[in-house]
Parts: C-alpha cells; structure tokens; sequence
C-alpha cells in the first residue's frame, strides 16, 4: 500500500483543487485500491500538530473548477521552522514526527516561493516530497509560469478594462493597484493587457515627476483619462536608496494601500483628479481560468508521475511547452523577479508605456 500526503501552504489561489485533482486522478489509473491519501489541514500546520483527514479518490472529484483549497492552508513562516519550542523540539522535527506516524511514502506541497524553502528542509531531513507551483505572483524560479497566475491576471486585466470606461466618462485618472508585492508580474501582464498608460513594478523605482510628465503629456495631447497599473510592492526612487531597515519601518506603518498615498502625491503635481481602486484578494478567488485548468492537469499529472516513479526531492515545472521535474536544491530561495530590461518592457515602451523612470 502507498501512503500519499497532501497539503496547500502559502496564500490561496485558483488552480489547487484543480492541481490536486489531477494528481489522484494519475495515483488513481495507477495504484487502484493500492494507495492510501492523507490531507492535512492547512498546510504545514497540519504537518507539524498532526491534524489529518484519511482522503478518498471521491474526495477529489468534481473540483476542477472549485476555488480555493478544499485542504485549508495557512502561513507558516520559514523562519520560524527551526525555532525550539519549550520541549527543545522545532517544527521540522515535528512534521517529520507527524510523517513517521501517518507512515507516508511521500508528501505532495503544494506552494510558493516560502512553502518551497520549507519543502527542501524536508527533503534534506530525508522526507519523500514532490512539489507544485503555486502563486498569483509567478515569482517562482524553475518553472516558466505557475498556476493561479493567469487566473489572476485575467481578473486584474478585467479590473483595469472596467476602469477605463468609467475614466473614460469622467476624465479622471486611476491608479489600479495589482497584488504583487515584491514582485510585478501581474502587474506587467495585465497593464499592458488592460492597455495601463503607465505601469508601476517593485523591479523599477519610480519617480514621482516622471510618473507626472507621463500623465501631462498625455493631457497635453488631448487624452482626457488615464489609468495606471500600479503593483502593491512600487517602491520610489528615494525609497529605494534608502536601507532595507528604514523601508520596512515605512513600509509596516502604512494603514493604506500605497496607492492612496501615491494618488495624493501625484495629485499635488498634476492637479489632477485621481481615483484608486485597490482589488485586493478578489484576485485571488473563484475558479481557475481554462488556461489555468490546463496548466494544472498538466502539472498534477506529471507530479503523479513522479510520485509513482520514485522521482521525489522535485518540483513538477513548466519549460518551453513540456513539464519536466526540477530539483528543489536549485528552487528553494531564489526568485524570479520581472528583469527591468526584458523585452515585454521594451515593447511596451515602443508604444508610449510609461514605467515610472524615464527622463
Ligand atoms: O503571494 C500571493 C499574494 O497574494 C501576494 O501577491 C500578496 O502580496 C500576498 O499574497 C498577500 O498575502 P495575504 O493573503 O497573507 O494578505
């Protein structure tokens, strides 16, 4: 009998129950009545205080579609894994006490770029685990693109469309902040998806009087309107040079969404009406788009694959049109952050983008 363990860690998003799906579809043509799936509850939590439910193939049926995570999932900080509790005994120590327990043959995760750091602490401890790509941010490095990330997009991409004909009516401009915090993939796909006259990212510091001549010259030329995609991360050129300690201080005393103070700052320098709509986690709700669902099946496959093949210590990853298997040692902390310079920024720039920094 193969015993299978199953979490979500990290912050939700479209395409997990889709992904686990499709892995117990794979264990399911494969192992028959001879696998046994154990789901713990929210994430690593229910690793380490061993709280479980025994699964059943039916359990993961009729989900394709379903948002969310029908595991639960929770923050669990990679920081604090190693940190001793009163007994002398961390959390690491306890996850590999709760998989010795359940006697699990391997552990599938499902997670972003913290979730993934914890995973290879487990693979080095000796635990079987095999792991998927998930966030809305796409910052995770190996995999060309993860799930919940054009799901996302599509919904902030809806979100700037409807802005423009309101922007449009009342000659206003908008800043539509995207989640993203440290880093602005969503924001690059959908403000030039959205048509955004100006795109802000966490990878390009902004300054304020190019962020305002862009919206001038736009005036200037008789457009009425503008909106700008703005990521929840944007830093200012000032911001930026300043350290790490000073901006984080900055950062944890804001009680609003930067964009607030953006729009009253660029206010002050344009004299302009400015609007912000902050979508939030509404990004990161509901149902997986087909191209997530897709993205998906292929994933939670080629993970099933590799759990029945042995190929554990891996993360199931998308490369060029195949999904291949990338060892963890070369995933956990690193990330994949938009670089200022690729062509995506070129060519919106060739159309008169602005990103906030030029002269
Ligand atoms: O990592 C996904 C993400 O949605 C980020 O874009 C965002 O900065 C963060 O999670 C929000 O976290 P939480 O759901 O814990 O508020």
């Amino acid at each position: 009998m193969m015993r299978i363990g199953f979490l979500t860690s990290g912050g939700d998003c479209q395409g997990l129950n889709a992904a686990l799906r499709a892995v117990v579809k794979a264990l399911r043509v494969h192992y028959g009545d001879d696998a046994s799936l154990v789901g713990f509850v929210d994430g690593y939590r229910g690793l380490i205080n061993g709280e479980y439910r025994r699964m059943t193939y039916e359990d993961f049926s009729g989900i394709l579609t379903r948002g969310g995570t029908i595991l639960g999932t929770s923050r669990q900080p990679f920081k604090l894994m190693r940190v001793e509790d009163e007994t002398g005994s961390d959390k690491v120590a306890a996850m590999k006490r709760t998989y010795a327990q359940v006697k699990l043959d391997c552990l599938v995760i499902l997670g972003g770029n913290g979730t993934h750091k914890t995973a290879n602490l487990l693979r080095q401890e000796g635990l079987n685990v095999v792991t998927l790509p998930k966030t809305i941010d796409n910052d995770i490095y190996g995999t060309d693109m993860t799930f919940g990330f054009q799901s996302a997009v599509d919904i902030a991409t809806d979100v700037i469309d409807r802005i423009h004909s309101t922007a449009t009516s009342h000659g206003r401009v908008f800043i539509v902040e995207i989640m993203g915090n440290k880093v602005g993939w969503m924001t690059l796909y959908a403000g030039i998806g959205g048509g955004a006259d100006v795109i802000l990212l966490p990878e390009i510091p902004y300054d304020l009087d190019s962020v305002a001549r862009a919206l001038k010259k736009r005036a200037d030329q008789g457009r009425n309107f503008s909106v700008i995609a703005a990521a929840e991360g944007i830093l200012s050129k000032e911001e930026a040079a300043m350290p790490k300690k000073q901006l984080k201080a900055i950062r944890e005393a804001r009680k609003y969404p930067v964009s607030y103070s953006l729009a009253e700052a660029l206010s002050g320098k344009t004299g302009q009406e400015i609007r912000v709509t902050v979508p939030g986690h509404f990004q990161r709700g509901g149902a997986p788009s087909p191209a997530d669902k897709v993205l998906c099946t292929r994933l939670g496959a080629f993970a099933g694959s590799m759990i029945i093949t042995g190929q554990f210590g891996c993360m199931a990853a998308l490369r060029g049109d195949k999904i291949v298997a990338v060892p963890l040692a070369e995933v956990a902390g690193v990330s994949k952050p938009v670089p200022p310079d690729c062509d995506m920024i070129k060519e919106a720039r060739s159309i008169g983008v602005s990103f906030g920094d030029e002269n």
